[in-house]
């Protein structure tokens, strides 16, 4: 069954960090499939083989404003913005430099793409779907950078969702819970930690990046018209417990 039945047919679709397979490239495959004309970006030189089969890729840094600007002037209108772009690194984010890295990456970068894209979403009076986690509520020993780089992400899609709303731009985002992906590879070499998210995790289970698309494409489309600035947990109930 997919993981969800929307009808995205003709609209423009940008997903920020979509390289590798993970939650972004779940994502862009729901919109594809939904109908959309998907453009994806990411760090990498290449996609994944199966999206770049698919969908327009664009190696895009985005600390780099010059290159986020440059992406998105070729955008004349954008139904949807997804920004995914983000990295961490369990063990190493008490270093200065490397924590000032993680917010460049992860928050600053999604206000980039946002800004930058602000005129086509505008255009299409479109939507914005950030991705928040667990750790933007929880504290993390090991991933401070990243914990205070998701919480900020919650908050900023709180104001942009204010100051956009006369555009009629609805910015939402998605916390997901503890996902299978290149991003948590390194986490999951701990065997205590696998087990120790499983075992709090009503579902029982890590989640796959496409249990992630479902809840990104309802946010978009006109089921949630009525929601703006919310942060919704796509976690098997670990944010409950
Ligand atoms: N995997 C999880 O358990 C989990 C949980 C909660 C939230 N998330 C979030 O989901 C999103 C997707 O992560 P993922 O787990 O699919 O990992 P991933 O590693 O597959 O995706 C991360 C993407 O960010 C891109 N990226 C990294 N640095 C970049 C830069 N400087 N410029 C542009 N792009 C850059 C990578 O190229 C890649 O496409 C991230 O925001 C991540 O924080 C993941």
């Amino acid at each position: 069954m997919p993981a969800a039945s929307f009808d995205f047919d003709g609209a423009t679709i940008v997903v920020i960090g979509a390289s590798r397979g993970g939650i972004g490239a779940a994502i862009a495959r729901g919109f594809g499939d939904a109908g959309a004309e998907v453009h994806i970006t990411g760090a990498e030189p290449e996609p994944m083989p199966e999206d770049a089969a698919r969908f327009a890729y664009t190696q895009l840094d985005v600390t780099d404003t010059e290159a986020v600007r440059a992406y998105a002037a070729g955008f004349a209108s954008v139904d949807v913005l997804v920004n995914c772009a983000a990295i961490t690194r369990r063990g190493e984010e008490m270093a200065p430099d490397f924590f000032s890295r993680v917010i460049d990456v992860n928050l600053t970068g999604s206000f980039r793409c946002a800004e930058a894209l602000h005129p086509a979403l505008k255009a299409a009076r479109g939507s914005v779907i950030n991705i928040a986690s667990m750790y933007a509520r929880f504290g993390s020993p090991r991933n401070p950078a990243y914990g205070a780089s998701k919480a900020a992400v919650e908050q900023l899609t709180k104001s942009l969702a204010i100051a956009w709303a006369p555009d009629g731009i609805r910015v939402n985002a998605v916390a997901p819970g503890f996902i299978v992906t290149e991003q948590s590879a390194r986490a999951r070499q701990d065997p205590a930690f696998v087990a120790a998210i499983e075992a709090r995790t009503p579902a029982g289970r890590w989640g796959q990046p496409g249990d992630i698309a479902g809840a990104a494409l309802f946010l978009a489309s006109p089921a949630a018209a009525f929601m703006t600035g919310t942060c919704l947990p796509v976690d098997g109930g670990y944010s409950v417990v």
